[in-house]
Formats: C-alpha cells, structure tokens, sequence
C-alpha cells in the first residue's frame, strides 16, 4: 500500500523529542512514525515503522509514485540496509545508479523497524528530487516480508 501525504517540512508540529530530531510527524497511526532535522547541506530522517519488513519513503514531486525519489531499507539479522531507488512508473521501482542516502543506523525489535539516514539536500542527481526547506509530497508504504 503506498499512501501520500503533503508535508509542510519546515512548519510541522514540532514535539520537544528525547532524540535530537526537530521535526516528527505521524504518516500512519500507530505506525508510521517520521522524524527529520536540517543542517546547511543535508537532512537527516529517522523513520520509525511498525514492520519487520520493508519500510518505504519516497519524495514525490506530485504526490504520485511517477517521478518519485524513493528509499527503501529493513533490517535483516541485525543489520540495516538501504537502497536509494526512483519510479518512473506506477511499479516497483529502480535502483538508482547514484545511491545519495547514508544509512547512519537502523535496528529492529520484534515489532518495529527503525532506520535513521540522511542525504544531501540537493544531491545533483537528475534521478533524485531537490529536497528544500518547504512544502514537500512523502510518500510511504511498508512491506512485509
Ligand atoms: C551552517 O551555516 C552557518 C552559517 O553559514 C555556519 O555558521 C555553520 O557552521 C554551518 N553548519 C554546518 C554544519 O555546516
Ligand atoms: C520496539 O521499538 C519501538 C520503536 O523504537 C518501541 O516503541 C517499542 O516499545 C519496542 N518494542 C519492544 C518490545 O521493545
């Protein structure tokens, strides 16, 4: 299941976290949860998924699946995994040549799955979408295994 959602990146509630994020945002009850921070050059997400499968973000530029700019990463055997992939259709998408994210960490419990990854926020790939400090479409879905 992919569903999207409009972000007001910089403007979203901003809960006073343990964790250093500034911004947190619930994309699915109970669970999806997204947090993100900005520094000059990079944004770093932590995503918080309820699944011990695959978790999806995608950066869209409508909102679609076309065109979007998508991270897939699990955890497998206590090692995180992350793949940077873009769609060019409604379909499974492509890994990208250029893979812009770094996976900083990621773990998993018997419930959840917890990935924290950053990129540049313009990575000079014609492949990944321009990421600013405003509006911006995520789009997100999980997988199980
Ligand atoms: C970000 O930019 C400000 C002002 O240009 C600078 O003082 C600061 O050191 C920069 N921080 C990083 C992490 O590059
Ligand atoms: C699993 O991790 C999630 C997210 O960090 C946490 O909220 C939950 O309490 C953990 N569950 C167990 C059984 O440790």
């Amino acid at each position: 299941m992919l569903v999207s959602t409009v972000l007001p990146l910089l403007f979203a509630l901003a809960i006073p976290s343990l964790a250093d994020f500034t911004h947190h945002v619930v994309l699915k009850d109970d669970v999806y949860f997204l947090s993100w921070k900005f520094d000059n050059e990079t944004i770093t997400f932590e995503t918080q998924v309820r699944t011990t499968g695959y978790i999806g973000l995608g950066f869209s530029p409508n909102g679609g699946m076309t065109g979007a700019d998508i991270v897939i990463g699990w955890v497998r055997d206590g090692a995180a995994y992350l793949k940077d992939r873009y769609a060019t259709a409604e379909q499974v998408p492509s890994i990208d040549e250029n893979q812009d994210v770094e996976l900083i960490s990621g773990s998993e419990n018997s419930t959840f799955t917890t990935l924290r990854f950053k990129r540049r926020l313009d990575t000079c790939d014609s492949k990944d979408n321009k990421i600013t400090q405003s509006t911006m479409r995520i789009t997100f879905c999980t997988m199980e295994t």
